[in-house]
């Protein structure tokens, strides 16, 4: 069923390697999704756009726009069998289209490095704070010490390295042992550990006495304090959490078997990231209205409110110290994806070894994650546009432009250009309803959201 450079090999296969199997590739792509997007940013966006209606506008993205668009990516991923810049030179050639399609992949890779720059800075803080919490430096703080804790790491960028470093190395161990050897023995434990860890922390979050407050925080529709901005902010968030629009999930599709069913995976793939942002909000607001805090304390609320909390707490150090380990495991199996789609590209470009090429992205984004280090200390006061640091600058360019840019040009990729008998036959379509459906979400319904996001972060910015 492939074409292309993929099909002039001959078999129905990926050179890179391919998943054992349905679920495998589900739990991969899972794995990618749900990281610090679900933990870390989730329940505070949710803290500062009124919780319920947020948490509503957040779940129809993710159904009408996320959705087709990951459906696009893994569908046009098997179709090519490569990395996503080879997979769409192959699926240019195959549909006569223009080569600037191509221009797809080579974001894709140039997002993938900016993101996993910032990326492991950030996980580097989580798996500092296993540490913190561990050793009991938050055991009956107050709210000053907490802030104070944290202000203090982020002024000391020696410290701050370190753990980027820490971070790095494991991601590019795990990658450069390949799809089989690394990826999925890495996320055959990590994924099946978070949902334990995950219950585990829910079971504590319920009885922590706040319980109830953060179910009705969560899902008490308060429409007045979500605003037009509110709406967009959960457009953005739906598509960064479900690592759409850089070519993550194409180069996991590439080694999807013909006979997994892409639908399928892809709703399974939505709702198990869709459940964490949610347990994962429903863990950690009953623990802060537990402790008389507020949730909307912004990018704060996880390394301040939340080490506070639990230094408040019976079994605090440990549970915090778990609540640590999980977000730095979801972590990992994001930060993995990220670096495939360059990683494959320079291994089917150069025949190189995939532990040099590993090694090499390693290095390349952590040279590049030291400017966001210093974006907190050495650098705080250099605005690179406007008034934002590096690490806002990065973090912005790629979430607010390269990704929806990305997610666009697949979903047109996919419903306009690619021959529509491809599209059927790795869809398994054979029109009715379900064929209507794809195509009014794949030609119209995403494109045109991800258009009016895209057209309000400019508008906003100008203005
Ligand atoms: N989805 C990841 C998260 O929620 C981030 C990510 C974005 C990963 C894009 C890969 C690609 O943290």
């Amino acid at each position: 069923m492939s074409s292309g450079l993929g099909a002039e090999r001959g078999a129905d296969e990926s050179r890179h390697g391919m998943w054992s199997g349905r679920w495998l590739f589900v739990m991969a792509a899972a794995g990618s999704a749900v990281g610090l997007g679900n933990i870390w940013k989730f329940p505070y966006m949710a803290g500062e756009n009124g919780g319920g209606a947020f948490v509503v506008v957040y779940l129809l993205c993710v159904a009408l726009v996320g959705v087709p668009i990951m459906m696009a990516e893994v569908l046009l991923g098997r179709e090519g069998r490569l990395s996503p810049i080879n997979t769409m030179r192959a699926l240019t050639l195959t549909s006569r289209a223009s080569s600037a399609w191509v221009l797809i992949g080579w974001m894709g890779v140039l997002a993938g490095f900016l993101i996993l720059s910032y990326y492991a800075v950030i996980a580097g803080w989580a798996l500092k704070y296993i540490v913190s919490l561990a050793d009991g430096t938050f055991n009956g703080a107050n709210g000053e010490f907490a802030n104070r804790a944290f202000n203090d790491f982020l002024a000391n960028p020696g410290e701050m390295i370190l753990w980027q470093t820490v971070f790095m190395c494991l991601t590019v161990y795990i990658v450069a042992k390949g799809v089989t050897g690394g990826l999925e023995k890495a996320i055959r434990w990590f994924m099946p550990l978070l949902l334990v860890l995950l219950v585990v922390l829910l079971g504590y979050g319920i009885n922590s006495g706040g319980f109830e407050q953060g179910v009705d925080f969560m899902f008490r529709f308060d429409w007045d304090a979500l605003g037009v901005d509110g709406v967009l902010v959960a457009m953005g968030q739906a598509f960064f959490t479900l690592s759409l629009g850089m070519g993550a999930i194409m180069a996991y599709g590439a080694y999807v078997p013909s006979n997994v069913s892409i639908t399928t995976s892809v709703v399974t793939i939505a709702v198990l990231d869709t459940v964490v942002a949610i347990v994962a909000g429903l863990a950690i607001f009953p623990i802060v209205f537990a402790n008389g805090l507020e949730p909307d304390q912004g990018p704060g609320l996880m390394f301040v409110t939340l080490p506070l909390a639990f230094g408040q707490m019976p079994l605090g150090a440990l549970f915090g110290a778990l609540f640590f380990v999980l977000v730095s495991f979801a972590a990992i199996t994001s930060a993995i994806s990220l670096t495939e789609p360059a990683l494959a590209f320079l291994v089917e470009e150069y025949n190189a070894k995939r532990s040099r090429v590993a090694i090499s992205l390693g290095v390349i984004c952590w040279v590049l994650g030291l400017g966001s280090v210093f974006s907190f200390n050495l650098l705080a006061d250099v605005h690179v546009v406007g008034s934002m640091t590096f690490f806002d600058f990065v973090d912005y360019v790629s979430q607010n432009l390269m990704l929806p840019l990305g997610g666009l040009a697949i979903a047109l990729f996919a419903g306009f250009v690619l021959p529509k008998a491809n599209v059927r036959a790795q869809l398994g379509l054979k029109g009715g309803l379900p064929e209507f459906l794809w195509n009014t979400l794949v030609r119209f319904v995403s494109p045109l959201a991800v258009l009016t996001i895209f057209a309000y972060t400019i508008y906003k910015n100008i203005g």
